[in-house]
């Protein structure tokens, strides 16, 4: 991956362009008395509980039976006096919920390092194993995550499991460049294969990464003032904890993953129940319903 030069434009004048980060941290003045008032967390939850699917005797074509009749708002996300905060807010609660990337970074001279968690994050294929992770800019200087995999061309993305969250949400904070979130968080240093960024130690399953792609959106009014980025990653190397691996190699047990997801607000999610639907192949949905057939002779 060639070095590349950092085109990021973030100090846009017009509100809402590249919004500041301390605008993405809504204030919640009650918190720690609203938190006091709440059970403790429960560490009993596991393994996790299986149960059957919401309706086991659906049969194709039964569509979903809805509860009510409620209808649908159209809504223009860039209508004029919509602040971009709403479509932050409707967004982070509308596409739930999201894995979380903990990205471990390092600046293209080697020199500072960087911790910094992202739930614009997902894997989007397999062969080969690809993510990708989204930035929102800032109005002050570019994500210090950005900057480095643009100058480096490397990270490690590490998957959070529930007893990080803290630590995990402390490696978010608007620290200086070059002020090192390890520092900050208390996670440990690990070993990395490929990669010169250290891995989380704590997390179950790292992925050394190498920069594929790259993109910067333009402000759609404001042609040269980025407002967005995303990295395409393409893993160089896994690393599993050995108690979360099967023999085969190929499953990460949840039990011991535990991972946390990230949904609307302030708020996360854990994995504590799910249930399981087998995947069909076109044959068998059509032995299993014949008239599905007909709709395929229909087609031709
Ligand atoms: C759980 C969580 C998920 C986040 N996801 C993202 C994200 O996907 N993209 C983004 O730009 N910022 C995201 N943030 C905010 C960044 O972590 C934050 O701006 C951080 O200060 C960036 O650090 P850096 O400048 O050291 O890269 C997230 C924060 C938290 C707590």
């Amino acid at each position: 991956m060639p070095k590349r030069v950092l085109v990021y434009n973030q100090a846009s004048p017009i509100s809402g362009a590249s919004p500041a980060t301390s605008s993405f941290v809504d204030k919640h003045p009650d918190f720690e008395k609203v938190e006091q008032g709440r059970p403790d967390f429960k560490t009993d939850l596991h393994p996790v509980h299986v149960t059957k699917s919401p309706n086991p005797d659906w049969k194709y074509g039964d569509g979903v039976k809805r509860l009510n009749d409620a209808f649908h708002v159209g809504i223009d996300p860039y209508d004029d006096g919509r602040p971009w905060m709403d479509n932050y807010r409707l967004l982070i609660s509308g596409i739930v919920p999201r894995p979380i990337g903990l990205l471990s970074t390092r600046s293209g001279d080697n020199k500072t390092e960087n911790l910094s968690p992202m739930s614009y994050f997902q894997v989007v294929d397999h062969d080969p194993a690809t993510f990708v992770v989204g930035f929102s800019s800032r109005t002050d200087r570019p994500k210090d995550t950005w900057r480095n995999l643009l100058e480096s061309g490397e990270c490690v993305i590490n998957i959070v499991s529930e007893d990080m969250v803290e630590a995990v949400m402390a490696t978010s904070v608007d620290a200086p460049y070059g002020v090192s979130e390890w520092e900050i968080s208390g996670l440990t240093r690990g070993e990395t294969k490929v990669v010169k960024p250290s891995r989380v130690k704590e997390s179950v399953f790292s992925i050394e990464c190498k920069l594929a792609d790259s993109k910067e959106f333009n402000h759609r009014t404001k042609p040269g003032f980025s407002v967005a980025s995303i990295a395409i990653l393409e893993a160089k190397w896994f690393w599993v904890r050995s108690d979360a691996l099967d023999e085969s190699r190929n499953h990460i047990d949840l039990n011991v993953l535990k991972p946390v997801a990230q949904l609307g607000g302030i708020a996360y999610a854990r994995v504590t129940e799910t249930f399981e639907r087998p995947r069909k192949t076109w044959a068998q949905a059509v032995e299993e319903a014949p008239w599905l057939a007909d709709l395929a002779k229909a087609k031709k």
